[in-house]
């Protein structure tokens, strides 16, 4: 069931409610349960084929849900069609009109809808202003970048003032200095224009930069929907915390319990996390590579390095044991004299260490 009680009313924007979704008897999306707020600027996170696009494409309109309902501003709209629904898509392929020039394929959409002539050479030239392609106008699309023609495209996306924004991977096709950059851009330009936008990629760090928050999708499933500095620090599942930045994962069993702290047995001795599990049960545990040390700490352990890369800002240390427990340990700058086969303590602090039930 939907929660309803964290979001005043009138923040609520967007309602997809227990939506679900089959391709040929085969279920990929469920009950899903997704609520954005207005003007904020959302990403689906997630590995290929866990629904992302079904998600963005039954909320533009453009595929049909089974069940649940779509509610935009208080308007169930999951029986208008996808003209009518004032939601702008930008496709990962940018979907532009080769032969037309940049104007044109910016005026398609208000084309489309009627809009007196006089009434379109204004706001085209505003929504090329926006992503700094005015000075473009009478180009053709063919003799433009990549990247200029994923501005072209917000611009498209823009100038029918949409009630909402609709993202799917539109940088995906770009080297990764221009997608920073248009990372950037883009997350200013939905600012200052308060517009409300769902954001795909599969890129975790492009989903933290731009994102106010993050919804991660496993298999047609919201896992964990938060900010970026809580999906980080507070996974709620092993999937989440694997899927958002790297981390140290040790196997244990709960050996014991006191006031809110578990005591862990592990291959490598005994650690301690905050944590509510059932002594005897087995558990995952994790640490982020840059909260642990060299030395010993509240936990500790000593592994037989197999790596030391000097990468600059951060030197990062690999181990591995026998069982295939991954320990991966960041060290800010360079740090020289460590190598292969060299033996290492490693601490953290217990306040740092996440735990969950289960096996690995
Ligand atoms: N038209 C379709 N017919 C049959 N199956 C489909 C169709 N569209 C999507 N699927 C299936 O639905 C699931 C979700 O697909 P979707 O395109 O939403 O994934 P995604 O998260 O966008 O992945 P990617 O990151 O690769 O774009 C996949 O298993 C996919 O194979
Ligand atoms: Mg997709």
């Amino acid at each position: 069931m939907l929660d309803r009680a964290p979001v005043a009313a009138d923040r609520r924007y967007l309602d997809v409610v227990g939506v679900g979704k089959s391709f040929r008897g085969t279920r990929v999306m469920s009950g899903m349960d997704f609520r954005v707020e207005r003007g904020e600027l959302v990403s689906l996170l997630g590995p290929s084929g866990c629904g992302k696009t079904t998600l963005l494409r039954i909320i533009a309109g453009l595929m049909d849900a089974d069940d649940g309902a779509v509610v935009l501003g208080g308007r169930d709209i999951s029986r208008l069609p996808a003209h009518r629904r004032n939601v702008s898509v930008v496709f990962q392929n940018y979907a532009l009109f080769p032969h037309l020039t940049v104007a044109e394929n910016v005026a398609f959409g208000l084309r489309a809808r009627g809009t007196p002539k006089a009434q379109i050479d204004g706001p085209v030239l505003e929504a090329l202003a926006l992503v700094r392609m005015d000075s473009f106008a009478d180009r053709p699309i063919s003799a433009l970048s990549g990247g200029q023609q994923q501005r072209v495209a917000v611009a498209r996306a823009l100038v029918v003032q949409p009630d909402l924004l609709l993202l799917d991977e539109p940088f995906s096709a770009l080297d990764r200095k221009l997608r920073e950059t248009m990372q950037v851009e883009l997350k200013t330009l939905l600012r200052d224009r308060g517009i409300t936008a769902i954001f795909v990629t599969h890129d975790q760090e492009e989903a933290m930069g731009v994102s106010d928050r993050i919804a991660v999708m496993n298999a047609g499933k919201i896992e964990q929907f938060a900010d970026p500095s809580m999906l980080y620090a507070r996974p709620a599942s092993p999937f989440v915390m694997d899927f958002v930045g790297l981390s140290t994962r040790i196997s244990g069993k709960v050996s014991a319990v006191q006031d809110g702290i578990l005591t862990l047995s592990t291959a490598y001795g005994t650690l301690s996390a905050p944590g509510d599990l059932p002594i005897g049960s087995a558990a995952q545990i994790g640490v982020r590579p840059e909260l642990i040390s060299l030395g010993a700490g509240e936990n500790a352990l000593s592994i037989t390095l197999e790596d030391a890369m000097v990468l600059g800002s951060k030197t990062v240390l690999h181990g591995r044991a026998e069982d295939g427990d991954r320990i991966l340990c960041e060290l800010p700058g360079i740090r020289t004299g460590l190598s292969r086969g060299e033996s290492v303590t490693l601490g953290w602090a217990v306040g740092d260490t996440l735990v969950y039930g289960g096996g690995a």
